[in-house]
């Protein structure tokens, strides 16, 4: 069957939630899942997401020109889907989800201490893409909690990320398998 192309996007999914941190000028800290996330380069590291044109998240990195990327595992299910609310500018989703933020070296955004991975990242380049602006950060620092990375692998299965199916659906990585 045709696919109508109000849809197509829904397919290419689950995707990998992440929580992107900012603050505003007022040093007020700001925290939205985003799923559209991917790699982008590995030296430099380069990271990216595709933001709508409205987001406080996007509003606060082009005036800080930093943001971090939080991976959440499946425990911080109802946190994430609250910080996805939409408050007023100038309150901070981390304190309303009883989530803590963290210093990070070098940049002004907090990193998000629940979660089992916090990149911190420098914005190298913003592309205006259609509906959405794509927001490359060049990643300056990166901390992983030690049970869900050993022997330089990643274990899925031990950090449960929330992937996004759509709306308020999610799935966790189910079987693995071994390719070759
Ligand atoms: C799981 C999930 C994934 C989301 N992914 C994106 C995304 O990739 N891009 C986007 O612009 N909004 C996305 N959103 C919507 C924003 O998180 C939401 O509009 C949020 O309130 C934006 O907050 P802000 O205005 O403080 O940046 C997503 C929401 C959820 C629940």
């Amino acid at each position: 069957m045709k696919l109508d192309l109000n849809n197509w996007y829904k397919v290419l999914a689950p995707r990998p939630t992440v929580l992107v941190a900012t603050v505003n000028e007022n040093g007020i800290s700001n925290a939205a899942p985003f799923s559209f996330v991917m790699p982008v380069s590995m030296k430099p590291a380069l990271v990216a997401f595709s933001s709508a044109h409205k987001r406080h998240t996007l509003a606060n990195i082009r005036l800080t020109k930093d943001f971090t990327i939080n991976i959440p595992g499946k425990e911080l299910l109802n946190q994430v889907w609250k910080c996805a609310e939409s408050f007023p500018e100038g309150v901070s989703e981390i304190k309303k989800s009883d989530l803590t933020e963290v210093k990070m070296d070098g940049i002004k955004s907090p990193g998000i201490k629940e979660c089992y991975a916090i990149f911190s990242c420098k914005l190298f380049k913003e592309i205006s893409a259609g509906d959405h602006v794509l927001v490359i950060g060049e990643v300056i620092g990166a901390e992983i909690r030690e049970d869900v990375f050993e022997n330089e692998k990643f274990n899925s299965h031990a950090a449960s990320p929330l992937m996004h199916i759509g709306g308020e659906e999610f799935s966790l990585p189910g079987e693995k398998l071994i390719a070759g």
